[in-house]
């Protein structure tokens, strides 16, 4: 492909995997397993109907077996697993940690970012929006995570985010291989003279090995915060997408909170992420508005941004190149690949080339693209996360859903697939719907500073994507029962929820009926009443597929212009 200096910065694309780039359809730029659903599904069926029996003899019989320990149950014969002599194995307990020493969290073991950018008081891997690793945050409040002195924990949801992955398809890590260092006469001296035997390494769309450690990391977290609400009894349902890097972070995930061999410790619900299937984790997939490069002004509200924190680096690093006339945009393609090859390869030559203001500016770039794309300021995003937060108040109140006007899908909403009697729920996702369901649920303190400025970082940004949508980004609701409280008026429910993400506690003193507290709690009944008043007032069908027009006032609410 020839290389287009034309081409204007205003064609930035996202690095998420939603933004589809220009000609490229959602479903090109959400997924690279070309495989229809159709075979997959006429697969499942033929394994259904005819593997099964053999499934069966091969491995149930063995599995029997291997209770004894005499017989191996690995398909490989010479290299046993199940040779007995284990020891003994006594389990012990389930922890609660979430209330006797709640644990702060900022896993970066292996990755090793440049020194010079890690101290104190600036950390890389603080700055690299939705590409960071997720660790602690605080939104604001005194209160911590941990459950307050005389409360229960009655339930928990958690929603997370896959971890660490290679560039979603169409990322500009790629193109930068291709049309700046592959270019003819590509040249480079001085701090970029490493690109003279640089080679492109990364793959699309799957998990790194970091990403995976994340992932079981998770799993082990939640076992020990929370482990004691599992139901001995009774093998609960988890939920994940068909995506690759959504099964595997979910299997990670298991992996470290069931233990190895997880399989059979708990039913794993997969449902199907493609365009046209409703589902509440991949709502995009039935949201076209959501996706629309007419309906957000993303793209060019970045380029400009871009311009502006990268000039210096340009002017700086065009010296060092021959054979190229790079743009802003090739700036910002090497700081993305810092990010990726921190994540899938430990380290990165091209981190030291940036100053800690052009990290500050590579985070507030993507603040913008998930404000503006995938949050408060585009008009479809209460709709993307409306589906999800009707299937919590379903879990909460446990009353089963009876309308699907949404992206739920009605097939998967039985006892078996949706049960209502779990304490612990686990829902796997992307980072572009934890950042639409805080604005389906009105956290607005994340919209407190406004619309984000292209001219300047507003120095008490309130929506900062690091802190929201990371890797493995996770957001969980506690369902407190706190009797002896003293915010709990005498004969009144001693009920309360709380929203935790990524460890901080949400302030939710804005959302009708909710007091102001330093520990986020607010009454069950009135968050609950707040939150199903919201939902009715979201129409998915307009917000989703309606003509609504792209308005001059920037959009604050993730809703469309009110109709008249
Ligand atoms: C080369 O990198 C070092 C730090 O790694 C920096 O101090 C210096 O300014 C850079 N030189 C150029 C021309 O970018
Ligand atoms: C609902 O889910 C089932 C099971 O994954 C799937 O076969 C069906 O196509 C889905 N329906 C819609 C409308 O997406
Ligand atoms: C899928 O979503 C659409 C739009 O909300 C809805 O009309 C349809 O009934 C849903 N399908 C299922 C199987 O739930």
């Amino acid at each position: 492909m020839a290389r287009q200096h034309e081409a204007s910065d205003s064609d930035v694309e996202s690095n998420s995997p939603l933004l589809p780039g220009p000609g490229q359809s959602p479903s090109s730029a959400s997924s690279p397993d070309k495989r229809s659903p159709i075979r997959t599904a006429w697969a499942y069926a033929v394994l259904g109907s005819l593997g099964l029996g053999i499934v069966w003899l091969a491995f149930g019989q063995s599995y029997l077996d291997s209770r004894d320990g005499l017989v191996p149950s690995t398909d490989d014969p010479h290299f046993p697993t199940s040779v007995g002599y284990a020891g003994p194995t006594p389990t012990g307990g389930e922890a609660f940690a979430a209330a006797t020493s709640y644990p702060s969290n900022f896993d970066s073991s292996p990755l090793h970012p440049p020194p010079e950018l890690v101290s104190e008081k600036f950390n890389i891997l603080h700055y690299l929006g939705n590409l960071s690793p997720w660790r602690t945050v605080n939104h604001g409040l005194k209160g911590t995570a941990q459950i307050p002195q005389g409360c229960t924990v009655e339930q928990v949801q958690l929603l997370h985010r896959h971890g660490a992955r290679y560039p979603t398809t169409g990322a500009g890590t790629e193109a930068f291989a291709k049309d700046v260092v592959g270019a003819p006469g590509f040249k480079a001296s001085g701090n970029l003279s490493f690109l003279n035997s640089w080679k492109y390494q990364l793959g699309a769309e799957i998990l790194t090995p970091f990403g995976r450690e994340q992932l079981f990391n998770l799993g082990v977290s939640f076992r020990t915060k929370y482990g004691h609400l599992l139901d001995p009894k009774k093998k609960p349902v988890f939920r994940t997408e068909s995506q690759d890097r959504m099964l595997k972070s979910a299997q990670n995930f298991a992996a470290g909170f069931f233990g190895i061999p997880f399989e059979q410790q708990y039913h794993q619900l997969v449902t199907i992420e493609w365009p046209g299937f409703n589902n509440t984790l991949a709502p995009y997939m039935t949201c076209k508005n959501a996706i629309d490069y007419g309906r957000t002004r993303a793209p060019q509200k970045m380029a400009e941004w871009i311009k502006r924190y990268l000039d210096d680096a340009l002017q700086r690093v065009q010296p060092l190149v021959e054979g190229v006339t790079l743009r802003h945009r090739d700036l910002f393609n090497m700081q993305l690949l810092c990010a990726y090859e921190l994540v899938a390869l430990g380290g990165s030559a091209f981190c030291p080339l940036f100053t800690e203001d052009e990290w500050r500016g590579f985070e507030y770039a993507h603040d913008i693209e998930f404000y503006d794309a995938f949050s408060y300021g585009q008009g479809a995003q209460a709709a993307v996360g409306k589906g999800w937060v009707q299937e919590w108040l379903a879990r909460t109140t446990k009353q089963p859903l009876k309308v699907f006007d949404s992206t739920t899908n009605s097939t998967l909403h039985t006892p078996e697939f949706f049960p209502l009697d779990q304490q612990l729920y686990v829902d796997a996702t992307h980072d572009t719907i934890i950042s639409a369901v805080i604005t389906t649920l009105g956290f607005s303190s994340f919209a407190r500073s406004g619309p984000l400025p292209t001219d300047h970082i507003p120095s008490d940004l309130s929506f900062v994507t690091s802190s929201v949508s990371p890797f493995a980004a996770n957001l969980h609701s506690q369902v407190l029962s706190c009797p002896s409280s003293s915010l709990v008026p005498k004969g009144k429910d001693a009920r309360f929820v709380r929203w935790v993400l990524n460890d901080g506690v949400v302030p939710l003193d804005h959302i009708e009926g909710c007091a102001t507290n330093d520990d986020g709690l607010c009454h069950l009944d009135a968050f609950v009443q707040a939150t199903k008043d919201r939902i009715e007032s979201i129409d998915w069908a307009y917000d989703c597929l309606g003509d609504w027009p792209l308005p001059e006032e920037p959009i604050k609410d993730g809703r469309p212009p009110r109709r008249d």
